[in-house]
């Protein structure tokens, strides 16, 4: 054996060791406000910070100085700052930047070890509602912020007349709407077009249409993407980290390319990888794989489903899309980056 290569994989492993409880602390910031507070102050010394959040002094200094050993903080003569290039991403839920959606979503993954650890002897998975609102939560937190800034001023625009129909007014469907962020940023926006979002948890759509109750023109139907209404047909369909989690991705595909008008087009976003796994082997691809084994994968595996995972990749999308019957399949690269794909389908 190679000592060096051990010594060097036990540096590894504590790094992993040291991101793991980095997220947890993290995360126990995020619940108890300290992120916001810290963004909101800039920072100061713990008795200044236990004073405006009061937070205990003691988990305080100790949350504080595992964040700064991360790197989260930055600290100097016992005064710890969040500079405001890291507050966008943990602290800040109007940022396209922001990540706090994993701040829920990796500990709700983590509490089903044991039912997925079940799983991977005997098979099945865990249930979508089994995750419970944590997961539904980190869901709404992941890709919200992103929607709120971004959808309207620069993915929609990235289809060639797309923003004059929805002017105009058409009919959109958002497959696999979740909390709805989506379809009320874009129904807010489009006032003239008509905005139905599609989904199977009852537990989201009940937040949506909360959420969107002022608004006259959207429409949240309990129902799968299988189920989408063909007659009339939509214009646009649109989906968000959806197609990988479905129980049949090729039945979902079909029903969209059924249910769009002869001049209609389908975005959609899904996690940037490739179907090649070489082509994964870094940090985005492994926190892919794992947030995948954690919960896409396993909830698609819990109701019978094919279980693609979160990192099928391009390669695979593009087959699966023409076998659906779409006759084009383009990645659009302008608003793609290194966390989502967009792929524009025509029937
Ligand atoms: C990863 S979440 C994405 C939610 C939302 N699009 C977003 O951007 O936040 C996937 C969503 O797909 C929904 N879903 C799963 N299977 C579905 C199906 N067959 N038809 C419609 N929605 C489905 C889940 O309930 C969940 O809300």
């Amino acid at each position: 054996m190679d000592r060096s290569k051990i010594e060097a994989f036990l540096e590894t492993f504590v790094r992993f060791a040291a991101d793991a409880t980095t997220i947890a602390l993290l995360a126990i910031a995020d619940r108890n406000g300290l992120n916001v507070w810290m963004a909101e102050h800039g920072g100061g010394t713990v008795e200044q910070i236990a004073e405006g959040t009061g937070l205990d002094r003691r988990y305080l200094t100790e949350l504080l100085s595992g964040l700064a050993a991360a790197g989260v903080l930055e600290h100097s003569d016992g005064v710890f700052t969040l500079p405001p290039e890291h507050a966008v991403v943990v602290a800040d839920e109007t940022s396209p930047y922001f990540m706090g959606g994993w701040l829920d979503m990796l500990p709700a993954g983590m509490v089903q070890i044991d039912a997925i650890t079940e799983a991977t002897r005997k098979g099945g998975g865990v249930a979508f509602k089994d995750f419970g609102p944590p997961m539904i939560r980190g869901l709404d937190r992941g890709n919200a912020p992103s929607q709120r800034v971004l959808l309207t001023r620069r993915w929609l625009p990235a289809v060639e007349g797309l923003v004059d129909r929805l002017t105009t007014g058409i009919r959109i469907a958002d497959v696999g709407c979740g909390t709805g962020t989506a379809v009320a940023v874009i129904a807010a926006e489009f006032g003239a077009s008509d905005v139905y979002g599609y989904d199977t948890s009852e537990d989201s759509l009940a937040i949506a249409r909360e959420r969107s109750s002022h608004l006259g023109n959207v429409h949240f139907v309990n129902a799968g993407v299988e189920e989408l209404p063909v007659e009339p047909p939509f214009d646009l369909v649109t989906s968000f980290d959806v197609i990988h989690d479905l129980v049949d991705p090729p039945a979902g595909l079909r029903r969209i390319r059924e249910a769009l008008s002869d001049d209609g087009v389908y975005l959609m976003m899904e996690p940037a990888a490739s179907s090649n796994l070489d082509e994964n082997l870094h940090p985005h691809g492994a926190l892919l794989y794992g947030v995948s084994l954690l919960h896409c994968m396993t909830q698609s595996l819990a109701e019978g489903g094919l279980g693609l995972g979160a990192a099928w990749g391009r390669q695979r999308a593009e087959t699966m899309a023409l076998e659906a019957g779409f006759s084009s399949f383009e990645p659009v690269e302008p608003i793609s980056n290194a966390f989502a794909t967009f792929y524009l389908l025509k029937p």
